[in-house]
């Protein structure tokens, strides 16, 4: 296992303290690197939020949390007392200009810790957030500003988030946090990638047909349909997860793991994305909603019914054809799907390259399949290369596609921690590598703008599908027009 090093004591002040993604994924989180022996005893977790709360309340709302979210048999009552000595709340509006003093009555005289500012909070409320940390001193050396995503709905209102979050801390006091870069199997790509000489000659055109990412998820929208409603799955998979996948596969080697080193390759992969506008965004974009279907043999809604409006055009799917304009991958498409209420839950980028040149095979024409690499990023993590090898027997030569398969499980035996746990430890040690750099946030929205200024202009219809399937069935199209096919999950 990895050496678990301790982080600095700090102060980290959760603003949307009493917030799903607080209860749901942050706890649980520190509570785990608690555990594992990563948090000084005098580092505090102080939760503000509006509501008015003891801190006796606040404790046993996240003791219900802890229970409920860790999976079983994590939550141990005796760790539960020492962690809970960890955790204030302060009840504090971030827009009344005089409730500050509750957040800076907790900081006081503890200005030698690591500060850090987590904003689980609607980005309408961050640039204020940060204003009111600067204007009230709270603002040290050593302080850090987290912001959740969804960072604005578009270039205009991201830039403007960044401006004013920017006017109160420096560039490299802000993490952006897209927790897609915390997972380990995402990491993995770079292990992969950078820690092999094996696949970089092969990992470009000439060798690589083409590129699939898919994150499927098999739940719907859930208790968050107004939110997503106004938000659709574009900017909420696209601009963030599904580029920081593309990004991580397609770009050169950064010269050393120094955070600006790899987010200078990613930003280069941004700019060189061709823009999908005008008649691209008919023919490489497919949009989708869902229907009512079964999803493991249950039935489930529809997204009109769950909204109680069939007027909504907001996409549960989306599927593109993305080109890199660039050397690398001149002519090697990358095919992007994600969308809710798919078939099952399964993430994976599949690399797919290029048939043998000439088979010595003519009988077995129609039984060589070219080589395939898939990147598992969930469930059951893993790599999978697909090979051709002879079927065991005396006679003829048959050939067979079979599998190398390594599972991360099996291999290393460990429970995978989940993404937050390492992106919290990265904030607290001051490594901004896995968070988002101002320029690639800018650049993902500009590129996924022209899309939906497409969409609009165009009035591209939302293709119905029905959940349980793997989406509509121009998403299929989409690749059978090019004479390729989506892989079924490996
Ligand atoms: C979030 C999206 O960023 O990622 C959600 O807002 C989505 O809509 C979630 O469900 C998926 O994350 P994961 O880690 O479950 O793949």
């Amino acid at each position: 296992m990895a050496k678990l090093l301790p982080v600095d004591t700090f102060d980290l002040t959760i603003f949307g303290g009493t917030g799903d993604l607080a209860m749901r994924k942050l706890l649980p989180a520190l509570y785990h690197r608690d555990r594992d022996g990563q948090i000084t005893a005098d580092s505090r977790i102080i939760a503000a939020g509006r509501s008015e709360l003891g801190r006796k309340d606040y404790l046993g709302l996240v003791e219900q949390a802890l229970r409920s979210n860790l999976a079983n048999g994590e939550f141990d009552a005796a760790h539960w007392q020492i962690f809970r000595n960890r955790i204030e709340y302060v009840q504090s509006d971030a827009l009344a200009h005089d409730e500050w003093h509750a957040v800076a009555g907790a900081l006081s005289g503890r200005e030698h810790c690591v500060r850090v500012f987590y904003l689980a909070t609607a980005p309408s409320l961050f640039g204020p957030i940060a204003q009111g940390l600067r204007n009230n001193g709270l603002v040290t050396e050593t302080s850090r500003i987290v912001l959740e995503k969804p960072l604005g709905r578009d270039f205009e209102t991201a830039f403007q988030i960044n401006t004013d979050v920017g006017e109160c801390f420096t560039e490299n006091q802000i993490y952006r946090i897209d927790h897609y870069l915390g997972k380990e199997t995402v990491q993995n790509l770079l292990a992969l990638r950078f820690g092999n000489s094996l696949f970089e000659p092969l990992w470009r055109r000439g060798a690589i047909d083409h590129v699939q990412i898919t994150v499927a998820e098999d739940l719907g929208v859930g208790n968050r349909i107004e939110f997503y409603d106004r938000i659709g799955a574009l900017r909420d998979m696209v601009q963030n997860h599904m580029l920081q996948l593309l990004c991580l596969t397609a770009m050169e080697a950064p010269s050393s793991l120094h955070h600006d080193a790899v987010r200078d390759e990613k930003i280069k992969v941004l700019r060189a994305l061709r823009p999908i506008d005008g008649e691209l965004v008919r023919s490489n974009t497919v949009r989708g909603q869902y229907a009512a279907g079964a999803i493991q043999d249950k039935t489930v809604a529809g997204y009109s019914e769950e909204l109680e409006s069939s007027a909504s055009a907001t996409e549960t799917f989306v599927a593109l054809k993305v080109e890199i304009d660039n050397w690398r991958w001149s002519n090697v498409p990358f095919y992007l799907r994600t969308g809710k209420r798919l078939k099952n839950k399964h993430s994976e980028i599949v690399i797919q390259f290029q048939d043998v040149p000439h088979s010595i095979f003519p009988e077995q024409k129609y039984n060589v399949v070219p080589n395939r690499l898939t990147i598992r990023l969930q469930p059951d993590e893993g790599v999978k290369l697909l090979v051709m090898a002879k079927e065991p027997g005396p006679g003829g030569f048959d050939l067979r596609p079979v599998s190398l398969d390594l599972s991360f499980e099996e291999t290393f035996g460990i429970r995978y921690p989940d993404a937050y746990e390492r992106l919290l430890m990265e904030v607290l040690r001051g490594n901004p590598a896995l968070f988002m750099r101002r320029d690639e946030v800018e650049s993902a929205w500009r590129w996924i703008d022209s899309i939906i200024d497409g969409w609009d202009e165009s009035r591209q219809k939302v293709e119905s599908y029905v959940s349980g399937s793997w989406g509509p069935t121009a998403a299929s199209v989409l690749l059978d027009r090019d004479g390729r096919a989506w892989h079924p999950e490996s």
